[in-house]
């Protein structure tokens, strides 16, 4: 066992040989495969965050009374680790940093400062530097936070577990990079105002799973939820933002208000958007707006974008009263043009003039 910094590596005493990795990682669809490790680390009230350690991906050992199985006080984060020319680099990390910190105060959870969550991130992607797929794969890293006291009242928990794993990714969706469908759910909503909508807590994506499941009934890849006072304005898919590009050189996406999740990719699309002369307008849109300028063709394209599924064009909508597609159904111009800029910089061939891009020391 050695200890750098915070964290003690203990490594895994028998690793997956490189020939075991290239099987499990050339066809890794989106996680299923694990690396070989994680990063575990303590809080408690007298001690704070402790105990980093870097050390083989093993089960939990946790009390069937931890608090998280009973109330779900868990938040997490998604981000990616890429290889590029210049090595392995992470994209605005400090982005996931502070939406974790932000989760955290929502749901009365400790915060993990921005530098320590960073660094637990690298720890992970350096001992696992092999998993990092080559090509158009990404590893995909999932920190995460949840409650561990074993205590039945209902109070925020005073110890927490920190963890990040990962997972060599390909494409979100099945069909990679076509245009997908989506099914828009009138009834089941994500999130209120003064909810949790803006957190990444599981609660959320627990609660979104029935109308998920109402999407793949119909043969849809995504659920699109609609505000839950008026059931009226588009407020985003189950694990995504959503863009709309006008005829007029405009883009449109729902504003950030509490109960959306406030997307980096989304974020980054945006400045990117404008930086190529488009217009860009954080509004409510509503879903009769958005059937009518389908048919009218004002509305050119609609993508959903995230760290799992990047920019992913929609182009059929489906709800209970029918359908609709979007321009010809396929993958639109300012999509593609936008999905290329942002992959470009995520992997090193696009200047990134943002300072995006961090690169991990190995
Ligand atoms: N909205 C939801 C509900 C999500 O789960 C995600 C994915 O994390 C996003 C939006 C997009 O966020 P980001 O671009 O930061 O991955
Ligand atoms: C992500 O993009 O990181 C998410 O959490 C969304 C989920 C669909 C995997």
């Amino acid at each position: 066992m050695t200890t750098t910094s915070l964290f003690t590596h203990t490594p895994h005493p028998s690793p997956k040989t490189a020939e075991e990795r290239a099987v499990a990682m050339q066809n890794p669809g989106f996680g299923k495969v694990f690396t070989d490790h994680m990063v575990v680390m303590t809080w408690t009230e007298e001690k704070g965050w402790h105990k980093g350690e870097v050390k083989a991906r093993a089960p939990f050992a946790i009390d069937p009374a931890a608090s998280v199985l009973h109330y779900a006080q868990e938040i997490f984060e998604g981000m990616k680790a890429y290889r590029t020319k210049d090595g392995i680099v992470l994209f605005r990390p400090d982005q996931n940093a502070s939406r974790m910190a932000l989760s955290a105060e929502r749901m009365a959870m400790p915060a993990i400062p921005e530098d320590l969550f960073i660094q637990a991130v690298e720890e992970l992607v350096r001992v696992d530097a092999d998993w990092v797929p080559e090509g158009d794969g990404s590893l995909y890293l999932r920190p995460f936070m949840f409650a561990s006291e074993n205590f039945l009242g209902v109070r925020p928990s005073l110890e927490y577990i920190f963890c990040v794993i990962a997972s060599p990714v390909g494409a979100y969706f099945k069909g990679g990079y076509q245009a997908v469908t989506v099914w828009t759910s009138e009834h089941y909503t994500r999130a209120a105002p003064g909810g949790t909508g803006a957190a990444k807590c599981g609660g959320n994506y627990a609660s979104s799973l029935v109308a998920q499941a109402e999407a793949t009934k119909n043969g849809c890849d995504q659920v699109v939820f609609l505000d839950a006072v008026e059931h009226r304005w588009i407020e985003e898919l189950g694990g995504m933002n959503v863009c709309f590009v006008m005829d007029d050189n405009t883009l449109v996406t729902p504003p950030l208000g509490g109960t959306i999740l406030p997307g980096i990719t989304r974020n980054s699309i945006l400045t990117l958007a404008k930086e190529a002369g488009m217009k860009v307008e954080e509004r409510p849109y509503s879903f009769e707006e958005w059937k009518n300028d389908a048919q009218s063709g004002k509305l050119r394209e609609t993508f959903a974008c995230g760290t799992a599924a990047v920019v992913a064009g929609i182009g059929t909508v489906r709800y209970r009263g029918g359908e609709f597609a979007i321009g010809n159904s396929g993958d639109g111009e300012v999509t593609a043009k936008l999905r290329a800029k942002l992959v470009g910089i995520q992997r090193g061939e696009v200047e990134d003039t943002h300072g995006w891009v961090r690169t991990v020391s190995l």
